[in-house]
């Protein structure tokens, strides 16, 4: 195959908006198609103009105001769908019409109630009166995949010969497998005389999980746009996913030797800002973009990555907007991915502290699938110093009432000062907040939470109550982050626990030797 270019066509804000679950506010689909201009697409569908007054503003605010890319309205194969359409696009810097209309007997028989050449006359008119407003007219044939090919191809000539200038196979309800699909664009290109006056578009969905497949197929074929859309949103179980295609057609580029307008860089972003509109996350094993598609966990998988990472990836995630894979720390993980991460974490163990750190970390890793920072800061507080850290609450006491207000008189034990106990009362608001500003004035501390979590370990009103607190010190003039833990019946005595734990672990880590080159590391 010639080293072409492929182009993208990108349909998250209307086959993919369309679906369940994904709409999106005007002002949204403004600052996303914004966002796929910084991706490369090249034609952004930006909706369905006739199916409401909000589709209407939206492709209309879009096409205003969007610029460097092609916007394309949807229209059915008709006037006042397409009129409506152009309406809304006019403005664009580079306007496009795509219409479609069914070509399968089964749609044309029950759906449209139609025969085969009232529908291709009616396809011809709509891409004549689309043409009649723009030299840049999409036609898509619904359920190609369904579709007699012959009477496709009399379609397909007869709307090229009307003015279409790209021709979009849709397999609209996922129904093809690879060799079938290519073999069908084969066909078209063979037997549609005029084909070489036009774009051939493939536009797949995954019902059966085949739509990347399918569309990588096409391109082998001859297809040169793809109808995409990021994480794979759109009708059902979705459209091509545009990360997925991208990122195969470039990984595997020694094979298809086509290029793109797309920068992979913004790849991770544009999910990310997907995810964070419409509040569906993706699932964590997604190709390209899920939590895990970056992350190692099996010990031996760790082992190599730490060795080459070309041992077990085949894309860099750099490539695609992450900047660095992720060894997942579990129960396969081995010592060496574990050590890696306490260095990151800035904890240079000895050899009799790491075997006591592993007990502990064995231990927990049976328990839980995955160890992430804050359980190994846990961990370290739990093997390391928990005994011996620098301070020990002693006893907390909480006065509080509707309508007194909150007062806690906390005893801590400060070990460098000879075990001596010291205690202390504040106010706050609330019994939590009392109680830490009164371990502040026994400690003198400077440290400052950040965030504050409860979780409530078993169920009911005398749950036990977990705290995991972020404390924040300026140590050295940098700042140094930490994860203090506690629990207790009582949820304002866990939030106490968790401060003094983050303050001992403040402690430990301004002893830790060479500190100051590790904080200025960054570490
Ligand atoms: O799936 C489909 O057939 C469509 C068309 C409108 C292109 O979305
Ligand atoms: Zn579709």
């Amino acid at each position: 195959m010639k080293n072409d270019r492929i182009y993208f066509f990108d349909t998250t804000l209307r086959d993919g908006e369309q679906s369940p679950g994904f709409s999106m506010n005007i002002d949204e689909k403004l600052h996303f198609a914004n966002q796929l201009v910084k991706l490369g697409v090249d034609i952004i569908e930006a909706g369905f103009p006739i199916a409401s007054k909000g589709d209407f503003e939206a492709v209309e605010k879009i096409a205003k105001m969007v610029k460097g890319v092609q916007i394309a309205g949807l229209a059915r194969a008709n006037f006042e769908d397409i009129d409506t359409a152009w309406e809304a696009i006019k403005h664009a810097e580079q306007p496009r019409i795509h219409t479609f209309i069914s070509s399968s007997d089964i749609h044309i028989d029950y759906q449209l109630k139609k025969d085969r050449k009232s529908v291709l006359e009616q396809a011809v008119k709509a891409v004549g009166r689309a043409r009649s407003y723009t030299g840049n007219v999409e036609f898509s044939p619904m359920d190609a995949t369904r579709s007699d090919r012959d009477y496709l191809v009399e379609m397909l000539t007869a709307v090229i010969d009307a003015g279409a200038t790209t021709l979009n196979i849709p397999d609209t309800v996922g129904y093809a497998i690879p060799s079938e699909f290519q073999s069908l664009i084969r066909y078209i290109v063979d037997n549609v005389k005029n084909i070489d006056k036009a774009v051939i578009s493939v536009h797949c969905h995954n019902d059966l999980g085949l739509a990347v497949a399918n569309s990588i197929a096409a391109i082998e074929a001859g297809a040169r746009q793809v109808e995409c859309s990021v994480n794979g949103i759109g009708e059902r179980a979705g459209n091509t996913s545009l990360e997925e295609i991208v990122m195969a057609l470039k990984t595997r580029n020694n094979l298809f030797n086509v290029t793109s307008n797309i920068n992979t860089k913004q790849i991770m972003s544009t999910s990310k800002l997907l995810t964070h509109i419409t509040g569906v996350t993706v699932q964590p094993n997604k190709a390209i973009v899920g939590a895990n598609a970056f992350a190692h966990e099996s010990g031996i998988h760790q082992d190599g990555m730490l060795k080459n990472t070309m041992t077990y990836e085949i894309m860099r995630p750099e490539d695609v907007g992450i900047s660095k894979s992720t060894l997942v720390l579990g129960k396969h993980s081995g010592r060496h991915a574990v050590i890696d991460r306490l260095k990151a974490l800035g904890y240079d163990l000895t050899n009799e502290e790491l075997d006591r750190f592993f007990k502990y970390f064995k231990a927990l890793a049976d328990v839980k699938k995955q160890i992430y920072d804050e359980d190994l800061e846990v961990l370290i507080g739990e093997a390391l110093y928990k005994e011996k850290g620098r301070f020990k609450v002693i006893n907390v006491q909480i006065s509080t009432g509707m309508y007194s207000p909150p007062m806690t008189l906390v005893t801590i034990r400060d070990r460098e000062t000879a075990e001596e106990e010291k205690f202390d009362v504040a106010n706050g608001n609330g019994g939590v907040d009392a109680g830490i500003n009164a371990v502040k004035k026994i400690t003198g501390t400077s440290a400052k939470i950040e965030s504050f979590n409860l979780v409530a370990i078993t169920g009911g009103s005398d749950a036990l109550c977990e705290v995991t607190v972020t404390a924040v010190e300026e140590i050295e003039g940098k700042k140094v982050k930490v994860f203090g833990n506690g629990v207790n019946i009582d949820i304002s005595v866990a939030g106490i626990l968790s401060f003094v734990d983050a303050l001992n672990k403040l402690e430990y880590k301004k002893k830790l030797n060479g500190i100051k080159d590790r904080i200025e590391a960054g570490l």
